[in-house]
């Protein structure tokens, strides 16, 4: 078995991941958002006093697993540098204590691994949108060392963009739920804000442009609530529409997925299923309580790590904030 620990931004998570089959044995995560909402996003040292003091009580519910360990596997990039070394001095500790190796891994790759949670296949090739709070990238993933960025953003990310609106509205925060929710009950033709990069061919994504259009709105109509979250959640997920139908137009694709926390996001998985019956693909998702951080992603994408014996020595674990793939 496998012993994974994500502690990238504000969630704390181990998980048990069996490496024969990939099933997953044991997971646990403790969120932190309650403890960030009234600041409106993340605030990186509380993130990290919150690790230290929840990780240890999720590993005490996996002493038990112990004898079977044969690795131990952390995310190390991308993230908060000091939320990521909460989990990474956690991986180091185990590692020397119960003599097994590390593996450090990649935080997106995880959110790719999501789609694989207790399945011992993965898909590949396939084309990816990776949609979080920190990214926004369209990945053609051929391997777990193959991956190409087709596109990312130019300045915000789709689900900050979601958070961002959400703290102008003065709603709380993760953005992207409380978001959808109030988009349900508003008209998303009541505001025609303009899609971002539309007269571009530029692959790329932008949505900060968006964010200003929203605030010139709720400065104008503060009542309009539920019209601003419709009219905006449509044209952020029309902007990713017209980005994948150019990708779609020069090269087909047999299998698409939606992965990150904002793949929770009912419309866009509408709309993306939609896409994907015009253009002839399968659309595939994660489970949702595996879309947003977790370490049952870490930990299956670590079984493909274990067995291309991706090990690293304990002096040669960096942490990466800005890393990619
Ligand atoms: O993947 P994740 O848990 O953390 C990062 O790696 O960033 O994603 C969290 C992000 C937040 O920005 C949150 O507002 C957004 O995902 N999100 C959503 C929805 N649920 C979560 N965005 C739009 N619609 C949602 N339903
Ligand atoms: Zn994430």
């Amino acid at each position: 078995m496998i012993l994974s620990i994500e502690s990238s931004c504000d969630d704390s998570s181990i998980a048990i991941t069996q490496i024969k089959n990939s099933k997953l044995i044991f997971h646990k995560k403790i969120s932190q958002e309650i403890n960030h909402s009234k600041y409106g996003g993340v605030v990186p040292e509380l993130a990290a006093r919150l690790h230290a003091k929840a990780l240890p009580n999720i590993l005490e519910e996996c002493t038990q697993y112990f004898k079977n360990l044969k690795a131990v596997a952390v995310t190390n990039e991308p993230g908060l540098c000091v939320s990521l070394v909460e989990g990474v001095s956690m991986a180091k500790a185990l590692s020397i204590s119960l003599q097994i190796p590390i593996l450090p891994i990649n935080h997106l790759k995880g959110h790719v691994y999501s789609l694989f949670i207790d399945n011992s296949k993965t898909l590949f090739p396939m084309l990816v949108l990776l949609v979080s709070g920190g990214h926004t990238q369209l990945l053609h993933v051929q391997s777990y060392d193959d991956i190409e960025v087709l596109a990312s953003t130019l300045d915000d990310s789709f689900g900050e963009s979601f958070d961002k609106v959400a703290k102008m509205l003065g709603l709380g925060y993760p953005g992207g739920p409380i978001v959808e929710k109030h988009a349900l009950n508003g008209d998303e033709k009541k505001f025609a804000f303009t899609v971002p990069l539309l007269k571009t061919s530029k692959l790329a994504f932008s949505y900060s442009g968006l964010k200003n259009q929203v605030r010139l709105a709720i400065q104008k109509y503060p009542q309009n609530r539920d019209d601003i979250c419709a009219s905006f959640q449509h044209v952020a997920i029309k902007h990713l529409i017209h980005k994948l139908k150019k990708v779609l137009q020069e090269k087909s694709f047999k299998n698409f997925a939606i992965v990150g926390g904002a793949s929770a996001n009912q419309y866009l998985r509408s709309e993306m299923q939609n896409l994907c019956d015009t253009n002839k693909m399968e659309l595939h998702v994660a489970k949702m309580q595996f879309c947003s951080d977790n370490a049952a992603m870490i930990g299956r994408c670590a079984v493909d790590a274990y067995n291309l014996k991706r090990f690293v020595s304990l002096s040669d674990i960096s942490i990466n904030s800005r890393a990619n793939f």
